[in-house]
C-alpha cells in the first residue's frame, strides 16, 4: 500500500503519526497518509512565509508558465487523477472525469489571470490638490494563505485555493479533507514537477479541528480560504481574528419552477442537480418549489428518471450514484429521511440503503422546519413543494439561513427578474439549476453560506491588497 509523506518546504518528508485512508465504496484501507501534528505544521507554515518574499517577486510570465505547465500535466495524466478521485472520494468515473477537466480550467484561467493582475490609473489632478501628480494603484500578493478544503472535489476546490493564490504571488499552507488527501499530495507533485519554488505549497494532512485551528491562529498567515460546513467555518472564523476571510459554507439550494416549464427537460437537470455525486455538493438541488399547475407532472417526471439512475461501484462507467464519503453520513441523511416521514412526509420513491449507499430519496408533504429543508442535507434527498403565486415560492426560498445560488426556470422574464432580485443568495440562475458552477464565475454565499467570492478573478482579488503610488513631478 502506498505511504504519502508530508510535502513541506519542496520536499516529501516523513511524518511522526500515519493514519489510513479508505475507500468510501467497500471501506478498504488505499494508502497512509501523515496525521501531521503542531510542529509539522510549525514547519509548514514557516517554509511558505520564507519562500513567499521572492515568489512575489518572480516575473509574472514566470508565474504563469507554472500553472499553466501545471494545468498541462494534469492534462495529460488526467484519466489517473480522475480515478484517484473516483477511489478515495466514491465519485463516479464519468463525474469525476468531469471534475478533472474542470481543475484543469481552473489552473488555466490562473495562468491566465497572472498576467493580466488588474491595476488603475489615477486621475490625481481631478480634485484640487492633486495638480503635478500622477498616480496608480496596483494590486500585491498578502503573503501567505492557509487553505482547507472539503472531500467533494478533491482537485477542483483544492485548485480555486492554489490557483489565484499562485497567481497572485502568494504561498500556501494546504490542509485538505481527511478524507481525500491523496489528491493533494498528487496536485504537490505536479506543481514540484511544473517548477513551483520550494516552500511555495506546502500540504498537510490530518485533524482539521487542530490544525486548521492552527492555521487560523497563526499570526504569519494573512489569510484563510476555506470550504466546508458552516459549523466548522464559523469556528474558524472566530479563531482567524485580523485575516482576510473566505468561507464557502453550506446550502440547502432551491429552485423555482413556473407553470410554463417543459417538464421532461427540466426533470432532467432537476435529478441531475439534486443526486449528482450523492446530493455532496453545497449547491445541489435540495428544495424545489414547483407551480401547482405542473407539480403533479414534475413529480412523476422525476421519479421516472429517477429510476433510470444507474447505482454502484463509483469505477462502473454506468453508474451516476454511489457511496457517501462514510458510512456515518448515511446513517445521518437516512435519519433526516426517517425523521421527515415520521412527521408527515411522503416518499415517492423507495427508501432503501445499501452500505453507504442510499438510493435517491424525492420527499413531498414536507414542512420548512423538517431537517430535510432546513439544513444542508449532503446527501442524495429532494424536496418538492406546490405552489400558487410566485411571492409565496420565493418567500419559500429565502426562508432558509443559507443563501448560495438558487434556480428559477420559466419563460416570463418579468416574474424571473423580479424573482432574481429578491431571492437571497449569492448566485441566481434563470432556467437553470442551482448546482450551475463555471469556473470563472463569482461563486459564493449570503448569510450563513459564508462571505468572500471564488472565481478565479475574484479570489486573485481577494488574495491581493491594494497598493498607491503617487508621484509628483518636479517641474510643476
Ligand atoms: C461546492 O460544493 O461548493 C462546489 C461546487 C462546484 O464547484 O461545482
Amino acid at each position: 500500500m502506498k505511504s504519502y509523506p508530508l510535502f513541506i518546504n519542496g520536499k516529501w518528508q516523513d511524518a511522526e503519526q500515519y493514519d489510513f485512508v479508505y475507500n468510501p465504496h467497500d471501506q478498504g484501507a488505499i494508502a497512509r497518509v501523515p496525521l501531521a501534528n503542531k510542529e509539522e505544521m510549525h514547519l509548514a507554515i514557516s517554509a511558505a512565509v520564507h519562500a513567499q518574499k521572492k515568489f512575489s517577486s518572480m516575473p509574472a510570465n514566470k508565474r504563469s508558465d507554472i500553472l499553466m505547465n501545471a494545468a498541462i500535466l494534469l492534462q495529460e495524466q488526467r484519466e489517473t487523477a480522475a480515478r484517484l478521485v473516483s477511489i478515495e472520494a466514491g465519485k463516479p468515473i464519468k463525474d469525476a472525469r468531469k471534475e478533472i477537466a474542470r481543475t484543469v480550467m481552473t489552473y488555466t484561467l490562473s495562468a491566465e489571470e497572472a498576467r493580466r493582475l488588474p491595476g488603475e490609473f489615477i486621475n490625481m489632478d481631478a480634485v484640487p490638490g492633486g495638480e503635478g501628480k500622477t498616480g496608480y494603484v496596483k494590486r500585491q500578493a498578502i503573503g501567505t494563505v492557509g487553505a482547507i478544503t472539503p472531500f467533494n472535489f478533491p482537485f477542483n476546490l483544492v485548485a480555486h485555493k492554489i490557483g489565484p493564490a499562485l497567481a497572485a504571488g502568494n504561498s500556501v499552507v494546504l490542509k485538505p479533507a481527511e478524507q481525500t488527501p491523496l489528491s493533494a499530495y498528487y496536485i504537490a507533485d505536479i506543481f514540484y514537477k511544473a517548477g513551483l519554488p520550494d516552500g511555495v505549497l506546502n500540504v498537510v494532512s490530518g485533524p482539521g479541528s487542530s490544525l486548521g485551528k492552527q492555521l487560523a491562529e497563526d499570526p504569519r498567515v494573512q489569510a484563510i480560504s476555506f470550504t466546508g460546513s458552516t459549523d466548522t467555518g464559523k469556528r474558524l472564523e472566530s479563531s482567524a481574528i485580523g485575516k482576510k476571510l473566505q468561507m464557502e459554507l453550506g446550502s440547502n439550494a432551491a429552485v423555482i419552477v413556473g407553470d410554463d416549464a417543459d417538464i421532461e427537460r427540466i426533470a432532467s437537470s432537476l435529478v441531475r442537480g439534486a443526486f449528482g455525486f450523492q446530493g455532496q455538493v453545497c449547491i445541489s438541488v435540495q428544495r424545489i418549489y414547483a407551480h401547482r399547475k405542473i407539480y403533479k407532472s414534475l413529480l412523476s417526471e422525476m421519479r421516472r428518471k429517477t429510476e433510470e439512475i444507474g447505482i454502484g461501484s463509483p469505477l462502473d462507467e454506468a453508474n451516476d450514484l454511489s457511496s457517501l464519503i462514510t458510512p456515518e453520513a448515511a446513517d445521518r441523511v437516512l435519519s433526516w429521511v426517517e425523521e421527515a416521514v415520521d412527521h408527515g412526509a411522503k416518499a415517492i420513491t423507495d427508501i432503501k440503503r445499501e452500505g453507504a449507499i442510499i438510493h435517491p430519496v424525492i420527499l413531498t408533504n414536507t414542512t420548512p422546519e423538517m431537517k430535510v429543508n432546513a439544513e444542508e442535507v449532503f446527501g442524495p434527498v429532494v424536496t418538492v413543494e406546490p405552489f400558487d403565486e410566485w411571492e409565496e415560492a420565493v418567500i419559500g426560498v429565502n426562508h432558509s439561513r443559507y443563501g448560495l445560488q438558487a434556480g428559477i426556470f420559466t419563460n416570463n422574464l418579468h416574474e424571473a427578474f423580479e424573482a432574481a432580485d429578491q431571492i437571497e443568495t449569492g448566485g441566481v440562475h434563470i432556467n437553470d439549476v442551482p448546482t450551475l458552477r463555471l469556473d470563472h464565475f463569482p461563486y459564493g454565499g449570503m448569510k450563513d453560506s459564508g462571505s468572500g467570492r471564488e472565481g478565479v478573478k475574484y479570489a486573485v482579488e481577494f488574495l491581493t491588497k491594494q497598493k498607491l503610488i503617487s508621484f509628483q513631478s518636479p517641474f510643476y
